[in-house]
């Protein structure tokens, strides 16, 4: 293990844009663990302070000036890619958490609730292994419409990948999620455990979490039982999130079709979305829409690929044209209606193992080359896992 930072094992820390309060809660939480300064930055002296101190970690206040945290934290990061940048407020607004983690933040704390999240954030910029390059790739797979296939293509797409790399989907369909049942599996562990037991959740704690599948897909299931339902948060998505990433080459994201704080979190956070549509008026129509939100959540274009799912040219209602002419932007691939598909659901296999030769199986296989920006031949891909916040690291 590397490293970083100090070299006597207390993180540096600096404090941006909070109060005395704020401040004095920072204290008892990180104690002797970091060395703090006396009192807290200016947000306009921040980055010259952080130009010349260098420190381990930034602890940036959102209750003083939101705007003002979230302007400078880019080029916090531009300047200093191995410092930890952590958000801390009062309260969790969904739409600051989703902000922060845009601009570049790794955590987002209210205290006294998230302390231990704090120490484990301080604590991690000491001892981190490799940096943010060991980061694997993170792809929110999410249906435009219910039953667009958005399950169907993560589990499938994963087993394409896990021949040559670690790969886990994290079942984020908390209403209906069906990722275990696809793979035929019972699961013992659930996402519901990883959440109760969140304040421990590292590499070793998840992989207790997680089942396996004979194809070395791993997954973070859903539980079976509906009445374990839960109100999920973006930063518990995000924690979990971040741990699969620096676990796993690929972190493949059923999203299923819903728009709820937990999807909302992981598109924000994903290095690549797969819009999954369907060729029908409805799905066309829904694609369009979600492309928008997609927008006004401020995902750059280029992380999106849309997919059409189901696609059969000769009974189509409209050609590719017309798909891209009413979306707006082109189709990046298309996977094939075929009916191995519904007997490798209702069988709880993988399509391969169904039928390794049907076209919806070569478009899935073909599918890795988008997801690997083209490396058709996953073997080639030898140099690890890619940047997890590589576009906040500027890597
Ligand atoms: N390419 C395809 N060809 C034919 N049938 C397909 C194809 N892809 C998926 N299906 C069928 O569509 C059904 C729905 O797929 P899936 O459950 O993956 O959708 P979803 O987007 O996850 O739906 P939900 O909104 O319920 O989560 C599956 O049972 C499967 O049989
Ligand atoms: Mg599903």
């Amino acid at each position: 293990m590397r490293q970083a930072g100090s070299s006597n094992n207390v993180a540096s820390v600096v404090v941006i844009g909070v109060d005395a309060r704020a401040m004095g809660q920072i204290r008892e939480t990180l104690g002797a663990e970091a060395a703090l300064p006396a009192q807290a930055t200016r947000y306009e002296d921040a980055l010259a302070v952080i130009r010349k101190l260098r420190p381990d970690v930034v602890i940036a206040g959102f209750d003083q000036d939101f705007e003002e945290a979230i302007r400078i934290a880019p080029q916090i990061v531009a300047d200093n890619g191995r410092c930890q940048l952590v958000a801390l407020a009062s309260h969790a607004n969904p739409d600051h958490i989703r902000a922060a983690m845009r601009a570049g933040y790794r955590e987002f704390v209210v205290l006294p609730d998230d302390a231990e999240l704090l120490r484990q954030a301080v604590h991690e910029a000491i001892y981190q292994e490799g940096g943010d390059e060991d980061h694997g790739e993170v792809i929110a797979v999410w249906g435009s419409k219910g039953g667009a296939g958005a399950t169907f293509l993560s589990v499938n797409l994963a087993a394409e990948l896990s021949p040559v790399h670690r790969v886990c989907v994290v079942d984020l369909d908390f209403s209906m999620g069906d990722v275990a049942a696809f793979l035929d599996i019972q699961p013992s562990v659930t996402i519901a455990d990883l959440m109760r037991n969140l304040h421990k959740i590292d590499e070793r704690m998840l992989a207790g979490h997680v089942v396996v599948h004979p194809s070395k897909v791993h997954a973070v299931a859903q539980p079976t039982d509906l009445e374990q339902r839960e109100e999920v948060k973006g930063d518990t998505v995000m924690r979990i999130l971040t741990t699969v990433a620096r676990t796993y080459q690929y972190c493949l994201v059923d999203c299923g079709s819903r728009l709820d704080e937990a999807t909302l979190t992981a598109a924000t956070v994903a290095d690549r979305i797969l819009l999954i549509a369907t060729p029908d008026v409805p799905g066309i129509k829904n694609t369009w829409r979600r492309l928008q939100l997609i927008e006004r959540l401020g995902i750059e274009k280029s992380r999106v690929h849309v997919v059409i799912n189901r696609w059969d040219k000769r009974e189509a209602p409209f050609s590719l044209a017309d798909v891209e002419q009413n979306i707006l932007r082109k189709v990046d691939a298309t996977v094939a209606f075929d009916k191995a598909a519904a007997r490798a659901v209702n069988e709880g296999k993988l399509l391969r193992e169904v039928d390794k030769k049907c076209p919806a199986a070569k478009d899935i296989e073909a599918l890795v080359g988008l997801v690997t920006d083209g490396e058709m031949s996953v073997e080639r891909r030898a140099s690890g896992p890619m940047g997890w916040f590589s576009r906040f690291s500027g890597g």
